[in-house]
C-alpha cells in the first residue's frame, strides 16, 4: 500500500461550464472571459492551472436550470444565476487534448442518469486523458432536475443515497469488467481479447439491473478518481465509502477542524485508510498586488455585481425552497430551516456562523452571493498563502478546492501570485511526480475485483 503524502496540499479547482462562477454576478467583472461558448475558453483556463501544478481540475454540474424561485427560470435567465451548463464529457474531452498531467473531472448524478452511461463516460475519459479522469458523485438537489427527467418531485435525501450506493456498485463492477491484459489483438490468429477475461456483471438490485460487460476496456486508472461533497450524517457516510477526494465547506477554520476529525474517523469505520482519503474544504480565494487592491476586488464583486435576485434565486436552487413568497427582512426561523429539503446543511452552517444574532432571508441571501459556504482568504499572494498554511497544518484540510471569482482571471491571479508563495513554504508541489491523477495523488491502484475473486477461489 502506498502512503499518502501529508507534507503537500492537494489543490483542486472549481469550474463551471459557462462563464458564472459559484459568485453570482461574475458575469459582470470587466475582465471575465466572454468566449465561454468556444472550446479555447475552457483549455486556456485549464492550461493555466497546469502551469500553477493543481491537481486536479473539476466541474459542477446541475440538470436545470434554476427555476425553484417564483416556479419560473426568468430570474436565473434575467440575471444570469447559472442558467447555462455545457455538457461535460464534451468539454472534458476538448480539455484533455491540450493538457497531460492535470486531473479532470466532471460532477455526474447517480439518481438522474444510468450508471451504464456513466461508467462508459468516465472510463472513456480515463483512456483519451491517459489516466486523469475523476468522477463527482452527486445524489443532486432539486425538484427542478427531476422535471427535466420525468419526476414531479427530486427524490427523497436518504433514498437517493440507497439508490447512489448501489449505482456505484454497478459503476465500480463495470469498470472491472474487463480485466488487465484482456485485449490480445493477436492478427495472425485472429483473436482479439480473451473472453476469459471480460465478464458479463449480471447485476439484479434493488433499483438496477445492468448485464454488462462495459464496451470499455479496464482504464489506465484502473477505476477513474472518485470525488463526493456530501454534508449530511448520510452523505458523510457514503462518501467516507468511496470517496478519494472528500470535498467540504464550511464557513470558519473550527467547523472545519470538526468536519475533518469526523469525517476522518468515518473513513476509518469504512476499513479505509484514513491519510489516503483527501478531506478539501472549498475556499474563495481573492488575490491581489497589494492588500487593498484585493479588498477593491472583493468589494466590487460582493458590492456592485451581486444582484440579491440573483443570490436568492441560486438559494432557492440550492435548497429545493421557493423564497419568493418571503420579503428579505423575513427572520429565518427553525421551521423555516426544518421544511428545506435540499442543501438544509448549507443554511444551518450558516445559521452556526451568524450565532444568536437574527438572521433575516438579507442576511442569508448576502452569504450566498457566493453559491455555496466557505471561507474567503483576501489579500496579496504571501497572505493567503499564510491563512492556507494556517487551515492545512492545523489539520482542517488536507488541501483546498479554490473556488474563483471569475474566469479566468481569479485562477490566472491565484497561479501568479499565491502558488509561488505557497512552493515557498513548501507546501505544494515543483513538478507532477507521475502520470496518471491516481499516481500525482499518491493513491492505489484499486484492486479488479473479478480476478481477486478468481486468485481467490485458485488458492
Ligand atoms: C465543493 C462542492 C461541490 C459540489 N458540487 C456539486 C455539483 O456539482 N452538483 C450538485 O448537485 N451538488 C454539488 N455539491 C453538493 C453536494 O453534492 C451535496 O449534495 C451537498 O453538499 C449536500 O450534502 P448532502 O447531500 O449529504 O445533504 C457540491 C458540494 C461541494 C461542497
Amino acid at each position: 500500500m502506498t502512503t499518502a503524502r501529508t507534507d503537500q496540499m492537494t489543490l483542486v479547482a472549481f469550474l463551471q461550464a459557462s462563464n458564472v462562477s459559484v459568485y453570482s454576478g461574475s458575469w459582470r467583472y470587466p475582465s471575465a472571459a466572454t468566449d465561454y461558448l468556444d472550446v479555447r475558453y475552457y483549455q486556456r483556463i485549464a492550461q493555466v492551472l497546469e502551469d500553477g501544478l493543481f491537481d486536479l481540475l473539476f466541474f459542477d454540474d446541475r440538470l436545470a436550470m434554476p427555476s425553484i424561485y417564483g416556479g419560473s427560470p426568468d430570474e436565473a435567465v434575467r440575471y444570469g444565476a447559472r442558467p447555462i451548463k455545457l455538457d461535460l464529457s464534451t468539454v472534458l474531452g476538448a480539455v484533455a487534448a491540450v493538457t497531460e498531467h492535470i486531473g479532470l473531472g466532471a460532477t455526474y448524478s447517480t439518481t438522474y442518469y444510468p450508471p451504464f452511461h456513466v461508467a462508459r463516460t468516465f472510463a472513456t475519459l480515463d483512456h483519451l486523458s491517459g489516466g486523469r479522469a475523476a468522477w463527482n458523485i452527486v445524489t443532486s438537489v432539486n425538484d427542478a432536475e427531476a422535471q427535466n427527467f420525468g419526476l414531479d418531485r427530486h427524490i427523497d435525501h436518504d433514498k437517493r443515497y440507497d439508490r447512489a450506493e448501489e449505482f456505484v456498485e454497478v459503476v465500480s463492477k463495470l469498470w472491472d469488467s474487463w480485466e488487465e491484459g484482456a485485449i490480445v489483438g493477436d492478427r495472425d490468429s485472429g483473436v482479439f481479447a480473451d473472453p476469459d477475461l471480460v465478464h458479463e456483471i449480471d447485476h439484479r438490485g434493488e433499483y438496477f439491473t445492468v448485464r454488462g460487460p462495459l464496451t470499455v476496456p479496464r482504464t489506465p486508472q484502473g477505476r477513474p478518481v472518485i470525488i463526493q461533497a456530501g454534508q449530511s450524517g448520510r452523505g458523510q457516510q457514503f462518501a467516507a465509502r468511496w470517496a478519494d477526494l472528500i470535498f467540504t465547506s464550511d464557513p470558519s477554520l473550527q467547523l472545519s477542524q470538526e468536519h475533518y476529525q469526523r469525517q476522518k474517523e468515518l473513513v476509518t469505520e469504512a476499513r479505509r485508510d484514513a491519510q489516503s482519503v483527501r478531506v478539501l474544504p472549498m475556499v474563495y480565494t481573492i488575490a491581489g498586488e497589494t492588500e487593498t487592491i484585493a479588498r477593491e476586488k472583493e468589494a466590487v464583486f460582493l458590492d456592485e455585481l451581486v444582484h440579491p435576485m440573483a443570490s436568492l434565486t441560486l438559494l432557492s436552487e440550492v435548497t429545493n425552497h421557493d423564497f419568493a413568497g418571503h420579503s428579505l427582512d423575513d427572520e429565518v426561523t427553525d421551521e423555516l430551516i426544518d421544511s428545506i429539503s435540499g442543501i438544509r446543511g448549507l443554511v444551518q452552517g450558516i445559521r452556526r456562523h451568524v450565532g444568536d444574532g437574527k438572521l433575516t432571508l438579507r442576511t442569508l441571501a448576502n452569504h450566498r452571493a457566493t453559491l455555496l459556504q466557505g471561507p474567503r482568504f483576501v489579500g496579496t499572494g504571501a497572505q493567503i498563502a499564510e491563512q492556507m498554511r494556517e487551515w492545512f497544518a492545523s489539520r482542517a484540510c488536507d488541501g483546498f478546492v479554490i473556488a474563483a471569482t471569475h474566469f479566468p482571471g481569479a485562477f490566472e491571479d491565484f497561479v501568479r501570485l499565491v502558488v509561488p508563495e505557497l512552493r515557498a513554504l513548501g507546501l505544494v508541489r515543483t513538478e507532477y511526480p507521475g502520470t496518471t491523477l491516481r499516481e500525482n495523488l499518491s493513491l492505489d491502484r484499486p484492486e479488479n475485483q473479478f480476478a481477486a475473486e478468481r486468485r481467490s477461489i485458485d488458492s
